[in-house]
């Protein structure tokens, strides 16, 4: 099994920053972010550890500590890239980006350096496409913000090593994160599968005139949403019996949205610049303050959440 000690992570964004976070709790790891162009990765994941520390979940001492394991380079040739035992791809969510990515740092690491792809939704399998050895990649399906979501999703493509899928989730579990495996690669894997089959009905729900959309969300807040995280679909299917589960699917199935593609309403809200937040009107009017609100009550939430805090 291969020691992992120095993680080299491609794509300083958003996701890249949060996963580097992640890893840089751990004193006995050395984290390498690369990226093409120039970012202040130490900005942003001082932005997001500054928020831990405000809510006291770290110490200002932590948020050096963390910050000084972590090295940026715009150099994939560079020693940092060549001696990187495991690497997370976060670029761009652009298939042939990844596919090229991987096969260029083939020629440059180790023959054994594992490599991850934190793809949303595309095949790991098809990502490792350009490989020769095929067998070293896993899907790892970080949830954003990263540096707060516990969910993980390793997913195994076709040709990832079972040893390797192990060693991965059980580096996850190690940096305190809730690792699970996907044993198959399917798309939107297992969560979100799940997530978007509930905002299809939602979205359809609003379609047909049944419901607004702040009546949609409130349903969902104030019922299940608000036990979901103690009581999860399918321990509540036995909490209230396969056999009432089945009366009611047999009964109201037939009436869900089960369409294949892409609801019209949401096709019609996206032609017409209604993009939701990033330009003020989706689904719901949405004005600057409220935007700022959702974020940040969002953080607060997943902080008391996740740490008591
Ligand atoms: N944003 C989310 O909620 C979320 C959640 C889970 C997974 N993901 C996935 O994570 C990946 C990154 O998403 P993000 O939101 O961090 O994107 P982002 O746009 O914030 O960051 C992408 C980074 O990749 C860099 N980059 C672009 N081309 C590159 C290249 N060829 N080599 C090296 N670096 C390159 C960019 O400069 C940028 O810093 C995507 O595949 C995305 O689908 C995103």
């Amino acid at each position: 099994m291969k020691e992992i000690k120095k993680i080299l992570i491609c794509g300083g964004g958003m996701m890249g920053k949060g996963i580097a976070q992640i890893f840089s709790q751990r004193k006995d790891l050395e984290i390498i972010i690369y990226d093409k162009f120039p970012v202040d990765v130490y900005e942003g994941i001082r932005i997001n550890l500054t928020q831990l520390k405000n809510a006291g979940v770290i110490s200002e001492a932590e948020i050096e500590d963390s910050l000084s394991r972590i090295k940026f380079t715009q150099n994939i040739n560079s020693e940092e890239v060549k001696s990187a035992d495991l690497v997370v791809e976060c670029v761009l969510e652009i298939l042939e980006m990844k596919q090229d990515l991987f096969a260029e740092l083939e020629s440059i690491v180790a023959k054994d350096t594992i490599f991850c792809t934190n793809t949303s939704v595309m095949s790991p399998t098809e990502i490792s496409k350009k490989l020769k050895y095929k067998n070293r990649l896993v899907g790892t399906h970080f949830w954003n913000p990263a540096y707060l979501i516990p969910l993980v999703e390793v997913v195994k493509s076709d040709y990832s090593d079972d040893e390797i899928v192990q060693q991965v989730h059980e580096l996850l579990l190690s940096v305190g994160k809730k690792s699970v495996i996907c044993k198959k690669d399917v798309p939107g894997f297992i969560a979100n599968r799940m997530q978007h089959a509930l905002w299809r009905e939602a979205i359809y729900i609003v379609e047909q005139g049944i419901a607004d959309a702040k009546t949609v969300d409130d349903a969902v807040k104030y019922s299940f949403g608000l036990r979901l995280p103690q009581l999860a679909p399918l321990e509540n299917a036995d909490m209230v019996g396969t056999d009432l589960t089945y009366n009611i699917h047999d009964y109201v199935l037939k009436n869900l949205c089960s369409s294949q593609e892409p609801s019209s309403l949401l096709k019609e809200l996206k032609e017409m610049g209604k993009l939701g937040f990033k330009s003020g009107e989706g689904f719901q009017k949405w004005t600057d303050e409220e935007i700022k609100t959702s974020k940040e009550e969002l953080v607060k939430y997943l902080i008391k959440m996740i740490y008591k805090k």
